[in-house]
C-alpha cells in the first residue's frame, strides 16, 4: 500500500523538480561568517541598503568590517526606499557603473534585496530599465548578488524575482529571471531581533501568504508542500511570539527559518491571485505588501475552498479554525494588531475596476487554480473591503 500524507492530500507519488541555487548560511551569529564567505571574491563590492534601519543597530559597521577583514573594497548605496521605484534602480545602476562595482551585497528587508537584484541587471545592461521590466531580454548577465536579510518574510533571498514600483503605472512590476537568484544569503536571527513591531508583523504576514499560496498553487509539488507545511507551522506559532517579545531569539530563529522555507516553496510553486491583487493596493494606499496580501488571501480562501477542500481545510486547521479557514485567517491577522479589511485603510469599492485592470495582467493568475476573469478578481476585492 502506498503511504499517504496527512488526510491523503500530500501525495508523495509524483514527478517533481526542485532547483534553488542560493547558498544559505543560517543561525544566530552567522553575520560573523561574512568575511569567510566572501574571502575569495577579491573585487569591489557595492553595498545596497535602506536609508536608516541598518545604521541603528550597528549592522552596517559590522558588515563593512567583515568586508575589510576579507580585504574587499566597498562602496555604499543607501538610497533604497520602501517599495523601491524605477528611478532608484536606475540611480543605483549608474552608481554601480561609475564605481566599477563587480558584485552587490544587499543588506536589509525585501525592498533592499529586490532593489539590489534589479540594480544588478540594470548595471550590466545599458538599456532603459523600464524595457527590462517589459519584454526586452537582457543581453548580459547581472552582477552577482549576495544578501543579508534583516526581516523574516519577503523570501527574496531565495527567489528569482524582484518587485519594482512603477509610479506611472500605479503598480509594482515583477522582474523575473533565473539569473536573479542571489548567490548567498546569510540569515542571522539576531539581526531581526531589533525590528520594529510593525515591520515584524508585515514581513511575517508576507511569509504566511507565501506558504499558503504555495500550498494552493497549480505548480505545487510534494517537495514544495514539505517546505510550505513546515513554513506555515513555524510562522503561525512564532509570529505572535516575536510580536509580543521582539528579542526572543528562539522565536526569531523559528520565524526566520519559516520565512526562508516559505520563500523556497514560493520559488518552486509561485504566488497566486492574492499577491496579484495586493500590488496596486500597496502602491495606492502605502499599505505594506504583507498586510495587503494577507487580507486578500482570507477572501481568496473562501473562493478556492470548493476546488481545494482538503488543502484549505489543512490551512484552517493550522490556523485553529478548520470549519471556516477564512475567518480563522482574519482572526489571526487581527490578533497581530492588523485591521483585516481593506476598507480600514481607505479603499473604496469604486476603485475596484482600476485595480482589476492592473491585476489581470499579472503572471500570478496562471498558477492559480480556477477561472480568474475580471468579475472573479473584483469579487475578491469586494469580499476584502
Ligand atoms: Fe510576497
Amino acid at each position: 500500500m502506498i503511504p499517504r500524507g496527512e488526510a491523503g492530500i500530500f501525495d508523495p507519488v509524483e514527478i517533481f523538480t526542485h532547483h534553488n541555487p542560493t547558498r544559505l548560511v543560517q543561525g544566530v551569529g552567522s553575520v560573523a561568517r561574512l568575511a569567510e564567505e566572501v574571502a575569495r571574491i577579491q573585487r569591489r563590492c557595492m553595498l545596497v541598503t535602506g536609508r536608516r534601519a541598518i545604521r541603528l543597530n550597528g549592522l552596517l559597521e559590522r558588515v563593512q568590517d567583515g568586508l575589510l577583514e576579507a580585504r574587499i573594497e566597498s562602496v555604499l548605496f543607501d538610497q533604497v526606499e520602501p517599495n523601491p521605484t524605477v528611478a532608484t534602480v536606475e540611480e543605483g545602476a549608474r552608481f554601480a557603473r561609475e564605481k566599477s562595482a563587480a558584485w552587490i551585497l544587499a543588506v536589509g528587508g525585501g525592498s533592499a534585496l529586490d532593489a539590489a537584484k534589479a540594480i544588478s541587471l540594470a548595471a550590466t545592461n545599458q538599456v532603459k530599465f523600464e524595457d527590462l521590466l517589459g519584454d526586452q531580454r537582457p543581453e548580459r548577465p547581472p552582477l552577482p548578488v549576495l544578501t543579508i536579510p534583516t526581516t523574516a518574510g519577503s523570501g527574496s533571498e531565495v527567489s528569482p524575482d524582484a518587485f519594482i514600483t512603477h509610479l506611472g503605472q500605479g503598480d509594482q512590476v515583477r522582474l523575473s529571471s533565473p539569473l536573479l537568484f542571489p548567490r548567498l544569503a546569510i540569515l542571522d536571527p539576531a539581526v531581526t531581533a531589533t525590528l520594529p513591531e510593525a515591520v515584524t508583523v508585515s514581513s511575517g504576514l508576507d511569509a504566511l501568504c507565501h506558504a499558503i499560496e504555495a500550498l494552493c498553487s497549480k505548480r505545487r509539488s510534494v517537495f514544495s508542500d514539505l517546505l510550505a507545511r513546515s513554513a506555515l507551522d513555524r510562522i503561525v506559532h512564532n509570529l505572535p511570539r516575536v510580536r509580543a517579545q521582539g528579542d526572543d531569539l528562539g522565536a526569531r530563529a523559528e520565524m526566520q527559518l519559516g520565512a526562508t522555507l516559505a520563500g523556497l516553496a514560493m520559488a518552486d510553486a509561485a504566488t497566486l491571485v492574492p499577491h496579484a491583487l495586493a500590488y496596486p493596493v500597496t502602491v495606492r494606499y502605502d499599505l505594506p505588501h504583507g498586510r495587503a496580501a494577507a487580507i486578500l488571501l482570507a477572501a481568496f480562501l473562501t473562493r478556492v475552498r470548493e476546488l481545494l477542500p482538503d488543502r484549505v481545510a489543512f490551512v484552517g486547521r493550522v490556523l485553529g479554525g478548520e470549519q471556516d479557514p477564512s475567518a480563522a485567517l482574519r482572526t489571526f491577522i487581527e490578533s497581530l494588531g492588523v485591521a483585516p479589511r481593506l476598507g480600514a485603510y481607505g479603499m473604496h469599492e469604486k476603485e475596484i475596476p482600476l485595480f482589476v485592470e492592473r491585476a489581470r495582467t499579472k503572471p500570478m493568475l496562471e498558477p492559480t487554480p480556477g477561472e480568474w476573469g475580471p468579475e472573479a478578481l473584483a469579487d475578491i476585492y469586494r469580499l476584502s473591503l
